[in-house]
């Protein structure tokens, strides 16, 4: 068989499965087969594939028409331009979470009292995706990461070894805070994207989305469980002064700015994704530095 006969085989496939995107998903896994790029498929539509090859595919194929999210089915999911391994034990890093670490990165950059030797504090740190970009990124920055799970922990701590950045990530079982640490007060950024979809909506999602860990997803009755504590509970592990950055969902906006303003936190924001939804909440400490 051809590439092009694979991937219209695949194509139709998955199709008859209602799998969304089916030509794009075709493509991703022929292209992770052959260890290309997806255009260079195009260019080689007639090339044979080997009966490796093709059994491969078939079998990734078959694997994505059972609605096993594509990242599953290919082990890892690019974030930040990273490559980070996944496995159903973690959530699938989403676009949306890069403005959670492109608004922690811009704070740490500008504010003065962060300085660039920052501490950083990643709760539930799931593949470890968001500790390995920041720590990417800021080249000084010391992170701790957390999570519940033990086996996001392991993925996370690989993760940030194949990276080379497991020396500045530490990685750390908490359950949402208090990870070890002796000293209160010792981190300038807290960031977390945390469970944040109402339990009542977890039915209502897409078979892919269910694939993946509920306790990455359930954020209680109102969605909001999660980051009722972490707001309530972060000021142990911030410093005065010190920035809490959190993901938030769908109209969430206005209880969680209630929650800060509530727990005296100041400078509290509210900024939008890409898709003009409030998405990044952020606000400082209270007791100035
Ligand atoms: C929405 S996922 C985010 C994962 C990752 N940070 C990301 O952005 O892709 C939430 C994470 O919080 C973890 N989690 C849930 N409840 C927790 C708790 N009580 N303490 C610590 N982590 C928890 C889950 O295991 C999951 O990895």
């Amino acid at each position: 068989m051809t590439v092009d006969q694979l991937r219209r085989k695949a194509q139709e496939h998955l199709a008859s499965c209602r799998v969304p995107e089916e030509a794009a998903n075709a493509e991703l896994i022929l292209a992770y087969v052959l260890e290309c790029r997806r255009p260079e498929l195009r260019l080689n539509g007639a090339r044979p594939l080997t009966g490796r090859q093709e059994h491969q595919a078939w079998h990734l194929v078959l694997e994505r028409s059972r609605r096993i999210p594509l990242a599953y089915v290919l082990g890892s999911q690019e974030f930040m331009g990273l490559d980070i391994k996944v496995s159903p034990s973690v959530l699938i890093p989403r676009p949306e979470t890069e403005e959670l670490v492109a608004a922690a990165v811009d704070l740490v950059r500008r504010a003065p009292a962060v300085g660039r030797a920052a501490q950083v504090l990643d709760i539930g740190t799931g593949s470890g995706c968001v500790s390995v970009a920041l720590a990417h990124l800021l080249p000084e920055a010391q992170i701790v990461a957390t999570d519940i799970s033990p086996a996001a922990l392991a993925l996370a701590e690989e993760n940030a070894r194949r990276h080379q950045l497991g020396r500045r990530i530490r990685i750390m079982k908490a359950d949402l805070f208090h990870p070890g640490k002796r000293t209160s007060g010792w981190a300038d950024v807290a960031v977390s994207n945390p469970p944040y979809i109402p339990t009542k909506e977890l039915a209502r999602l897409e078979p892919e989305v269910l694939r993946e860990p509920r306790l990455a997803l359930d954020g209680g009755p109102d969605g909001l469980a999660a980051i009722r504590a972490i707001v309530a509970e972060a000021p142990a592990d911030l410093r005065p002064g010190g920035w809490l950055l959190l993901e938030i969902g769908h109209g969430q906006g206005p209880a969680v700015r209630q929650f800060l303003a509530k727990a005296g936190y100041t400078d509290i924001d509210v900024r939008k994704d890409a898709q003009g939804v409030p998405r990044i909440a952020s606000a400082r400490r209270p007791g100035a530095p």
